[in-house]
């Protein structure tokens, strides 16, 4: 299959832009699937009614059929379609954060949407995406989109069309380019359908954002503690791995180097992820700053980015440091978490 790309330009108002984009909005209605950008990530989307394109979706990802995916909306208007019912708390949020990277699970109304897409739940996930492309792209086609991000299963998901290309080349129709993506990670997601709101995946809108609105917010025991089932199915996978095994390290940078050092002793290849504050401070093979420390949402922002340069690179082990967990940390500190395997070597332990 060959995969075409449509480059627009953010703003899509430009009457070019509205052709790709009315392009790329037939294949979707055709039941095609077509990987676009949001604020998050780069998503690969398909017509959420129809068991024929949500297949597609799956198989081009190699994704295991039990996740279920998130639909995208262009209207708030389309929600009450496909949910059951819209609980108060979930009004407020909605308010506040939508468009944005917010996904919120409803209970969903029966008999609506492709059972293959929820995976046979009886909740649905939905998000308004904040980006022009993306609402563009759902308004013209006139569906729900499935949306899982645009990689292979367990890869890095996709900050710019190149990764998705990198990804998915020739295992779908068509890309539409509109240059990297704003946030870096996927959208926070927060089940709404019991009393206290509960984040089953930190990620763009913090607790603390959420809690302004809502009062009290949980978060899914599941993702501090292996050994519980989470409840979104997909945060049980091993995730955005890069090919060389990663360990975070909670020390000092001299603590890393010598790490590095000993590697090196053994002939390995070595890389190091840090930020622009301690780049200077290492000698190693492969030095990756991803952002800076001292505003985390740039580090969220270059995160995928650099666990992709890793797989780019030769190295045989990496060595992260570690970031706090204070708002966008959070999700920062569960992906690394996740691509790490929960590997973290402990300066303290070691002396
Ligand atoms: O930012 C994002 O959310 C991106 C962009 C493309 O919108 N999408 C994304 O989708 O990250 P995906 O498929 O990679 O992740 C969806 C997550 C998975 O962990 C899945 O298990 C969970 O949401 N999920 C979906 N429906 C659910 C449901 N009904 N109950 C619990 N978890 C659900
Ligand atoms: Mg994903």
């Amino acid at each position: 299959m060959k995969t075409t790309i449509w480059t627009v330009d953010k703003n899509v108002d430009k009457q070019e832009g509205y052709q790709q984009i009315a392009q790329a909005a037939h294949f979707l209605k055709e039941n095609e699937v077509i990987a676009f950008p949001t604020e998050t990530v780069y998503g690969l989307g398909g017509n959420a009614k129809s068991d024929v394109a949500v297949a597609k979706i799956f198989a081009a990802k190699g994704r295991p059929s039990d996740n279920p995916l998130i639909m995208h909306i262009a209207d708030k208007n389309q929600l009450k379609d496909i949910v059951e019912e819209i609980p108060e708390k979930a009004h407020l949020l909605i308010d506040q954060f939508w468009p944005g990277p917010l996904t919120i699970i409803f209970r969903k109304k029966e008999g609506v949407l492709s059972e293959k897409a929820t995976a046979g739940l009886p909740t649905v996930a939905v998000r308004m995406p904040d980006h022009p492309i993306a609402l563009a792209l759902i308004a013209e086609s006139g569906l729900p989109i499935a949306a899982p991000s645009a990689n292979r299963s367990g890869k890095p998901s996709p900050t710019t069309a190149n990764h998705v290309f990198e990804d998915l080349d020739g295992r779908i129709p068509g890309i539409v380019d509109g240059g990297s993506t704003g946030v870096g990670v996927e959208s926070t997601v927060v089940d709404c359908t019991e009393e206290i709101p509960t984040i089953l995946r930190p990620g763009g809108i913090t607790k603390e954002q959420l809690e302004a609105v809502v009062g009290e917010v949980r978060v899914d025991p599941a993702l501090a503690d292996e050994n519980q089932a989470p409840k979104a199915p997909g945060m049980k996978y091993k995730h955005y791995a890069p090919n060389a095994p990663l360990y975070l390290v909670n020390g000092t940078q001299s603590f890393i180097q010598k790490l590095v050092d000993e590697k090196q002793k053994q002939g390995q290849v070595v890389g190091v992820l840090t930020t622009e504050e301690h780049q200077g401070d290492y000698r190693a093979d492969y030095i990756f700053a991803c952002g800076r420390r001292s505003d985390l949402k740039t580090v969220a922002n270059f995160l995928y980015k650099v666990l992709r340069s890793f797989n780019r690179s030769s190295v045989d082990v990496i060595y992260s440091e570690m970031f706090p967990t204070e708002g966008v940390g959070q999700a920062i500190m569960n992906r690394l978490m996740k691509a790490a395997g929960g590997k973290i070597i402990e300066e303290t332990s070691e002396k």
